[in-house]
């Protein structure tokens, strides 16, 4: 990734606002995530063998937020979509590292998320490892 952002700067084009490692994030997913998160296309195929816990992350950058097919959302979440918004790299990143505070932000006070885990760092690479998978 540093390379890439060397060699960004060097062709003169702004390097991306946000840049994580797929790889490192499939690490990272692949540890903390995926007891509670499968990634599976539409087709079936696993791209990675998860639990059920949460939603199927296939796609998630990219969609509204709390709209996956087949799982029940809590009412923070859905909330926190209700606008249109969309996942992208940037709020998955701010979202893992704090669930229910990301949801209180962002659609007020009370609301929260039932995801029950954090994530200190890696969350920029997880999104990317995501995003690799649309
Ligand atoms: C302990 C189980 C658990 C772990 C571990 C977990 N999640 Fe979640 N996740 C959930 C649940 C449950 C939800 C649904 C939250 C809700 O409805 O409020 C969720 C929701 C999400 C969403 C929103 C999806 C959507 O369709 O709107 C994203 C993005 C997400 N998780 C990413 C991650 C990533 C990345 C990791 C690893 C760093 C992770 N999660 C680890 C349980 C978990």
């Amino acid at each position: 990734m540093k390379m890439f952002a060397l060699v960004a700067v060097l062709l003169g084009v702004a390097a991306p606002a946000f840049a994580g490692d797929a790889a490192e994030g499939e690490e990272v997913f692949n540890k903390r995530c995926k007891t509670c998160h499968a990634v599976i296309d539409a087709s079936g195929n696993a791209i990675v063998k998860g639990g059920k816990t949460g939603p199927n992350l296939f796609g998630v950058i990219g969609r509204q937020i709390g709209t996956g097919d087949g799982f029940k959302y809590g009412p923070g979440l859905v909330a926190a979509g209700a606008d249109g918004s969309v996942w992208d790299e940037a709020s998955v990143a701010a979202y893992v590292v704090d669930p229910s505070k990301w949801v209180a932000d962002k659609a007020g006070a009370g609301n929260k998320s039932k995801m029950a885990f954090k994530l200190k760092e890696g969350g920029e690479d997880v999104a990317a490892f995501l995003a690799a998978h649309n």
